[in-house]
């Protein structure tokens, strides 16, 4: 049975209410990344990246999934090979859709980690720079992000599922961030199926076979339906 592979990014989530990180008014677009999301900025203002990040929890906590999010938890559900999510994004929305299979590469704003010792825990909804680790006591409390200048999580895993997989389909990403903006060609090269849904053409558009253009909203249950009639 053919396999699917999803890599899904910020515009999968933007119908919730969450923003993007490059479109018009996106995150990347008022705030530097580098003074918000690397070790060099939490170890120069803990308090200010705890802000940033607590002002997402939050609006990740009071978003919910939307059709797309649905779609791709039905499709999990009803086809009969394996349909893994890989995400760049770090709300749990395809979790609570349904979607049972994601891997979340870039690590989750519902977990806290320890920067001294390392472990991880479920994170309180505001996170502070006083806040001490559960283990080891040190101050060192921090979101369970991956960062620029970090490694993304997964990365063996999702790279055995892309060589097996059947189809790769990219949603909702502007192809722009390694390692994943580079899966699609990866795939394309292995001679794999592969289709982008999204708003517009991402970077490396010609990585794909084939182009979805709209919103996720619209296209991704209008795809979901096509897989599973056929499948
Ligand atoms: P971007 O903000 O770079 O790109 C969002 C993409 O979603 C764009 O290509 C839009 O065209 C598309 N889009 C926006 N609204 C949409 C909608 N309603 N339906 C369909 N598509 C829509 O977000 P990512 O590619 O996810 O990493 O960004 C990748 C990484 O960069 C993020 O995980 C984050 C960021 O820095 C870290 O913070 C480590």
């Amino acid at each position: 049975m053919d396999h699917i592979v999803i890599l899904t990014g910020a515009g999968i989530s933007a119908e919730s209410g969450l923003g993007t990180f490059r479109d018009n008014g996106g995150m990347w677009t008022k705030f530097n990344p580098a003074e918000l999301a690397s070790p060099r900025a939490f170890a120069k203002d803990p308090a200010r990246v705890h802000e940033f990040y607590n002002l997402r929890r939050t609006a990740c906590v009071e978003a919910e999934p939307n059709a797309a999010h649905l779609a791709l938890a039905k499709l999990e559900r009803d086809y009969p090979g394996r349909v893994l999510i890989v995400t760049q994004n770090v709300d749990d929305l395809h979790q609570r859709a349904g979607s049972a299979d994601v891997l979340q590469m870039h690590g989750t704003l519902l977990r806290a980690k320890c920067a001294g010792c390392g472990i991880k825990w479920k994170a309180a909804l505001i996170m502070t720079a006083d806040d001490t680790c559960p283990s080891c006591g040190a101050k060192a409390c921090r979101p369970d992000i991956v960062w620029f200048g970090e490694s993304p999580y997964h990365m063996a895993e999702i790279r055995v599922a892309i060589a097996a997989c059947d189809l790769f389909v990219v949603i909702g990403s502007s192809g722009t961030v390694y390692p994943a903006a580079g899966f699609a060609s990866t795939a394309r090269e292995c001679g794999i199926r592969t289709l982008s849904i999204n708003l517009d053409y991402p970077a490396g558009a010609s990585s794909f076979d084939e182009m979805m253009t709209g919103s996720a909203t619209r296209m991704v249950p209008r795809w979901v339906e096509q897989v599973l009639g056929v499948a």
